[in-house]
C-alpha cells in the first residue's frame, strides 16, 4: 500500500498540488517549486516552532528566510495579529516575490495566509499544517481571514497558497485533544458526501485515535480529495462550497459565545453536527437512528455531542444570524437530508432552531 499521495487542485493557473506523507518536511524538493524569489517567513506558534522549525529551514537550505513565532491559539486570529505578520514582512524587507510559509495549525494557516493575501496587495503563499484538522479542512481550498470580536471569520480573502505539504508525521506530537478535534471535520466530510466513508470512520476511529499510519493516510486522502473536488466546482463559495459547513453555523456561535479558544473549533463543531442532525430529524428528513448514529460516531471519536451548559439559546441564534451564509436577512443552514446527503436551507423556522439549542444543552 502507497504511504504518500498527491492530490490536485484544479483552479486553473491557479492549480496548484497537495503532497501527503509522512517525513515530507524532510524532502526539500518538493518545497522548491512554489518558493518565490525573495525571502521566505514562516510563520509558526510557540508550540509547533520548537518542534518544526528547524526542519523546515533545513529544507529551505540556503534560501533567505526569515520566521515569526506567535503564541498559540484562537485568539491571534485578530486585527494585532494579522498586523504583527505584515511587521515581521517589513521587517524581513519583504517584496512581491516575497512567500509566507505557514507552518502550523489552521490559526496560522489562515492568519498567515491572511497576511499573503494583503502584504503589497499580494505574495506567494505555502501551507505546511501540522494539525489533522489543518491538514484535512483550513490549508486546503484558500480560505484566509481573521476573526472580529463579533463572529469567527468575518475579514478575510480568499487566497490559494502555491502549494500544501502535508507531513503526517508532525501529528505524533499533537495533543489527543486537537487530534480530535481535527476529527470533527473528517467526520463531516463523511456526513455530507460520503457514507462509505462514514461506514469505514466506524471502524477506523479506534485507529485514528491511536495514530494509526495506514489509517491515518487513508482519512487525510479521502478528506482532502473531497475538499479538492468541492473547491474546484465552487471556489468562493457561490453555492455547493457552503456544504463544507456542516455544524459550522451552530460552532461558530459556541466559539463566539464562549469566547474564542475555550471551545476548540472542532469540538464546537461536533455540538454543531449534532443540532444539525437533530434538527434534519425534527424536519423529516433524518431517522433518530440516523441521528443516534451521528452522535455514536461522534461519541466514539471522543468529541463532545451537547452544547455547552451554560449556553444561551437566544445568544446563540443571534450570533447565527450574523453568518456569512446568510443572505436577504434569512439563516441559511447546512442541514442532512440523508447520511451522507447534505443541503442548504433557508426556511427553516427560528423556532425550530431554537428549540434545538435548547434541547441539545448538556444538562
Ligand atoms: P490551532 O491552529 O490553534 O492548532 C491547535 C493547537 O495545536 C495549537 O495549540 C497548536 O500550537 C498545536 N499544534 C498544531 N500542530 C501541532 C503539532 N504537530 N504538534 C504539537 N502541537 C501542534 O487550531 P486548528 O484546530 O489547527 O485550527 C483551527 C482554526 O482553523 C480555526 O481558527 C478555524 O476557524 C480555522 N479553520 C479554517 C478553515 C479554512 O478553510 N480556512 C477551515 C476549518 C477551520
Ligand atoms: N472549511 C470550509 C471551507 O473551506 O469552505
Amino acid at each position: 500500500m502507497s504511504t504518500e499521495c498527491q492530490i490536485d487542485i484544479a483552479l486553473g493557473a491557479r492549480s496548484y498540488p497537495i503532497h501527503i506523507g509522512s517525513g515530507l518536511l524532510q524532502q526539500p524538493d518538493l518545497l522548491g517549486p512554489w518558493l518565490g524569489t525573495g525571502v521566505n517567513l514562516i510563520v509558526t506558534d510557540e508550540n509547533v516552532g520548537p518542534l518544526y522549525l528547524e526542519h523546515l529551514r533545513v529544507a529551505l537550505g540556503d534560501r533567505p528566510v526569515a520566521h515569526l513565532v506567535i503564541p498559540a491559539g484562537e485568539a491571534q486570529k485578530c486585527v494585532a495579529g494579522w498586523q504583527q505578520v505584515h511587521q515581521a514582512l517589513v521587517d524581513a524587507g519583504a517584496q512581491r516575490d516575497a512567500t509566507v510559509i505557514a507552518l502550523g495549525g489552521g490559526v496560522v494557516g489562515d492568519l498567515a495566509g491572511f497576511a499573503a493575501a494583503t502584504y503589497m496587495r499580494g505574495v506567494g503563499f505555502v501551507q505546511v499544517p501540522t494539525s489533522l484538522l489543518a491538514q484535512v479542512d483550513s490549508s486546503v481550498g484558500g480560505k484566509t481571514g481573521i476573526n472580529l470580536p463579533a463572529g469567527k471569520n468575518l475579514v478575510g480573502a480568499f487566497y490559494q497558497p502555491r502549494g500544501v505539504l502535508i507531513d503526517l508525521a508532525t501529528l505524533t506530537t499533537l495533543p489527543g485533544r486537537e487530534l480530535r478535534a481535527g476529527l470533527a471535520e473528517v467526520i463531516k466530510y463523511g456526513l455530507i458526501g460520503n457514507l462509505d466513508f462514514v461506514a469505514w470512520l466506524e471502524r477506523h476511529v479506534d485507529d485514528l485515535l491511536a495514530l494509526d499510519p495506514a489509517a491515518l493516510l487513508q482519512a487525510v486522502r479521502v478528506s482532502v480529495e473531497h475538499k479538492a473536488q468541492v473547491v474546484a466546482r465552487d471556489e468562493t463559495e457561490q453555492g455547493s462550497r457552503a456544504l463544507l459547513n456542516l455544524g459550522h453555523t451552530f460552532g461558530h456561535a459556541v466559539e463566539a459565545s464562549s469566547g474564542y479558544g475555550e471551545v476548540l473549533h472542532g469540538e464546537a463543531v461536533a455540538m454543531g453536527m449534532v443540532c444539525a442532525a437533530s434538527l434534519s430529524a425534527g424536519l423529516g428528513d433524518l431517522t433518530p437512528a440516523d441521528v443516534a448514529r451521528v452522535e455514536k460516531l461522534i461519541d466514539r471519536a471522543e468529541l463532545p455531542t451537547r452544547l455547552p451548559h451554560d449556553s444561551e439559546p437566544e445568544a446563540l441564534l443571534r450570533i447565527m444570524a450574523l453568518d456569512k451564509k446568510n443572505l436577504a436577512g434569512r439563516l441559511r443552514l447546512v442541514l442532512l437530508e440523508r447520511l451522507g446527503d447534505a443541503r442548504l436551507r433557508d426556511d427553516v423556522d427560528r423556532s425550530q432552531v431554537l428549540k434545538t439549542l435548547t434541547e441539545l444543552r448538556q444538562l
